[in-house]
């Protein structure tokens, strides 16, 4: 059996810094494949990646046969007419580069298997696979999980069918599956969804030259080819949620030029009904995508209540949010948040298990968690399951903390976000 380290963190007793994150990691997912599938020319991609995840995606499109240049935080991508075929593609750990994979292939005429670690092999993938077929798809899945197999359509060029798409499911990947697939469609796609998720698929491809319309929950892409862009990628905010929860608790954080696109940045809404001082400074566009410096001041915080229409707009940052609530004051609660059983770990049990090892006292709930906040966490020996942002949040966690403590296998934050540590400890 493999004995993965401990990473042990100190107790911080004030920070003053300003950071600079690495590219986001859902935006720069989206540039990559809508880079690939331009019908000519090359994409330029401003970007630092920040981890393995982006990487996951970027080698499966070289494998596929998409020439991509990475050099000095810039990204050439020249556009692929035609994929190479009967390809094992491993997604790694990323749920993104899977689900999004598999749109995009569904409707591009080859044989691939899509496969991943040992925790993207345990997540659901019917949900995607399920939408895809109904747009006329040849894909399957084994019992509902990877390996994924991709055949191309009887159709013409392998096209899909296109049409009416109704996602049930709050999830920003399974819709950007459809745009994807739908792009190479027969006729029109529309998408209706009941809850607004992510729309980065959405905004980059307009960007991109995409005969796409968003009105309220309803989204009609027509079947488009796609232009070369210059792309700059904002900041991760995700990322940043980290450090500006280290701000709020230990002096003052700044993230510059994060993503402040308002189905993402949520998050900070929720830091300030905590109480949190947050300042957002310098406002601009980078292409599509609205970016700003976000400051946290260490504040006072207050416990909260979450409920479930709130809960797809912080589906990433709820680990980080659950530190907060421990270091608030009082009861803290957070309903309808199911699809956290769902992601790199079974998120429920891991943010409950990570406050608990740390002192704290916190509870899974039906399909939420409550966090009984003392305004303080000793510290302690936790464990991240091998969940980047588990791994992250209890880095933070110890920091903030009475003694400190250490986290087994910590070195999966790289999924994510690589240079995190150096950036905590510098
Ligand atoms: C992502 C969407 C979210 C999120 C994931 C990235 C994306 O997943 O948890 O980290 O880039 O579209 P779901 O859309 O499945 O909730």
């Amino acid at each position: 059996m493999i004995q993965l380290s401990t990473k042990y963190i100190k107790r911080i007793e004030h920070v003053e810094k300003t950071i600079t994150i690495p590219a986001d990691k859902s935006i720069l997912h989206r540039a990559i494949l809508l880079g690939s599938i331009v019908d000519n020319g090359t994409t330029k991609i401003y970007a630092e990646i920040g981890g393995e995840d982006n990487l996951a995606t970027l080698y499966a499109m070289q494998k596929l046969g998409v020439n991509i240049i990475v050099e000095n935080k810039k990204i050439y991508i020249k556009g692929c007419k035609k994929f190479n075929n009967n390809l094992l593609l491993n997604c790694q750990n990323s749920g993104t580069t899977m689900r999004m994979l598999s749109g995009l292939l569904s409707a591009r005429n080859v044989y691939a298997t899509l496969v991943g670690d040992a925790s993207l092999m345990q997540r659901p993938m019917n949900r995607v696979s399920d939408l895809l077929v109904k747009m006329g798809a040849n894909i399957q899945v084994v019992n509902g999980f990877a390996p994924i197999t991709i055949q191309p359509t009887k159709n013409a060029n392998g096209k899909v069918i296109g049409g009416n798409i109704d996602i049930k499911i709050a999830s920003a990947q399974l819709k950007s599956a459809v745009l994807l697939a739908g792009l190479n469609a027969i006729e029109k796609t529309i998408i209706v969804q009941n809850v607004q998720t992510r729309d980065h698929t959405e905004r980059m491809l307009l960007a991109f030259g995409a005969d796409i319309q968003t009105r309220d929950m309803s989204i009609e892409l027509q079947p488009s080819k796609l232009r070369a862009q210059n792309l700059q990628i904002p900041s991760d905010c995700s990322s940043a949620a980290f450090f500006l929860a280290l701000g709020a608790l230990k002096g003052k954080v700044t993230c510059k030029n994060i993503s402040i696109n308002a189905t993402r940045s949520y998050y900070l809404d929720i830091m300030q009904r905590m109480g949190v001082a947050l300042q957002v400074e310098n406002k601009q566009m980078y292409g599509n995508e609205e970016v700003a410096d976000v400051t946290a001041i260490q504040s006072n915080l207050k416990n909260i209540q979450i409920m479930s229409d709130e809960v797809p707009k912080i589906i990433d940052e709820l680990p980080i949010l659950a530190i907060l609530m421990a270091y608030a004051k009082g009861k803290s609660e957070v309903f309808g948040a199911g699809e956290l059983k769902v992601k790199e770990s079974n998120r429920l049990q891991t943010i409950v298990n990570t406050i608990c090892d740390m002192g704290g006292q916190a509870r899974v709930i039906d399909d939420g968690f409550e966090v009984m906040g003392k305004g303080y966490l000793s510290g302690g020996i936790t464990q991240s399951l091998h969940d980047h942002r588990i791994a992250m949040s209890a880095a933070i966690a110890l920091a903030c903390s009475q003694n400190g403590g250490g986290i087994k296998d910590a070195a999966c934050v790289s999924i994510s976000f690589k240079n995190f540590f150096d950036l905590l400890e510098r």
